[in-house]
């Protein structure tokens, strides 16, 4: 039989689950812009989309074309939902509101428009990442403070990773599911549920070349990896680093593993590289539906409430046993 389409299923889950009309409609919306940003993706440099766009971020970090036609196009589709009362966005500075001749909604959204920039010109796997909050108010006129909730208030969370195949996958709290889109068709369709994420790992992903601007207990950490069957692990560990975090997050899903982007002392006020709202809170939520784990170091990064839309984090995340194993080490400091 032919495998759910993503529609099919949202149909499912308000028919079965009580999953919100408005919810629903959001949800497809993202599906709908991540087939867009798949398709500029795939055409690459016969649509003109490679190379910078000859601006800065937020974050003073170069964009590239791609991430802000990734974003316009994030920008265009959720608005059009009328299920949200306004969007922040990892591109974007400040807070995007609703345009006044469109509807609002119960809904606010994160997400980084297109994760993994440094893959773009080199034909090597990216993603859109976004997460879901309640909005305190349904209002046209949003301020930063109303997104600065923790992330155990994501209500659904989920990524598009444009790869050999573009998958959506996706929780609405209960469970992880993903969707491969069919070429064909341009149709979402489910091709697995219930995924988890198993407990312990013989894969470990870090930014090597930052190890000498680690904290103690990540050398600590990843030095007993490294002395593998001979260490105090007693079995070899592997490594990878692709350098976007939705393919690190794919992979860890599908074959075990933990991703690490710790603090390190080149910045020492700044408490990692990855973006709190927008990247670590999605896939902290996304792990932890799937029977993984995901801190600062310190603290489940679910349970960290921001300060500012565009904060910063350290992300352990992943298997829970290794997740575990390095959180302690830092504890033990
Ligand atoms: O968005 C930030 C990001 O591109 C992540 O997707 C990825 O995990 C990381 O940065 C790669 O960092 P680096 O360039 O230090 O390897
Ligand atoms: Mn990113």
């Amino acid at each position: 039989m032919t495998p759910f389409s993503l529609q099919q299923y949202l149909s499912l889950e308000q028919r079965e689950h009580g999953l919100d009309p408005a919810l629903a409609r959001l949800i497809f919306g993202i599906s709908d812009a991540c087939a867009m940003i798949g398709s500029k993706v795939r055409s690459g440099a016969l649509a003109g989309v490679l190379g910078l766009a000859g601006t800065e971020n937020v974050q003073g970090e170069d964009q590239k074309k791609l991430d802000v036609i990734s974003n316009d196009i994030f920008v265009e589709a959720v608005a059009r939902t009328a299920s949200v009362s306004g969007m922040v966005s990892e591109e974007v500075d400040h807070v995007i509101r609703v345009p006044d001749e469109l509807p609002v909604g119960p809904y606010l959204i994160c997400f980084d428009p297109l994760d993994g920039s440094s893959n773009i010109d080199i034909n090597v796997s990216i993603g859109s990442i976004f997460s879901i909050l309640p909005a305190p108010r349904i209002t046209h006129d949003v301020s930063d403070a109303d997104f600065l909730q923790p992330g155990r208030n994501i209500l659904a969370a989920g990524y598009c990773i444009y790869g050999p195949q573009t998958q959506l996958v996706l929780t609405l709290g209960r469970s992880l599911v993903m969707f491969t889109r069919d070429p064909a068709t341009g149709t979402f369709r489910l091709t697995r549920e219930e995924v988890k994420v198993s407990e312990s790992a013989k894969e470990f992903a870090i930014n090597m070349s930052n190890q000498r601007f680690w904290e103690p207990a990540v050398q600590r950490y990843v030095s007993e990896l490294l002395q593998g069957a001979e260490g105090p692990r007693a079995k070899n560990y592997n490594m990878r680093w692709i350098a976007a975090m939705v393919a690190e997050v794919h992979r860890i899903l599908q074959r075990g593993g933990i991703f690490m982007y710790p603090r390190d002392s080149r910045n020492p006020d700044r408490p990692g590289k990855l973006r709190l709202m927008y990247e670590a809170a999605p896939m902290a939520k996304i792990m932890e539906t799937a029977g993984g784990a995901a801190t600062n170091g310190l603290q489940p990064i679910l349970d960290i409430v921001p300060q500012g839309i565009h904060e910063r984090v350290a992300v352990f995340l992943g298997a829970k046993e290794e997740v575990t194993r390095v959180t302690e080490y830092h504890k033990a400091k």
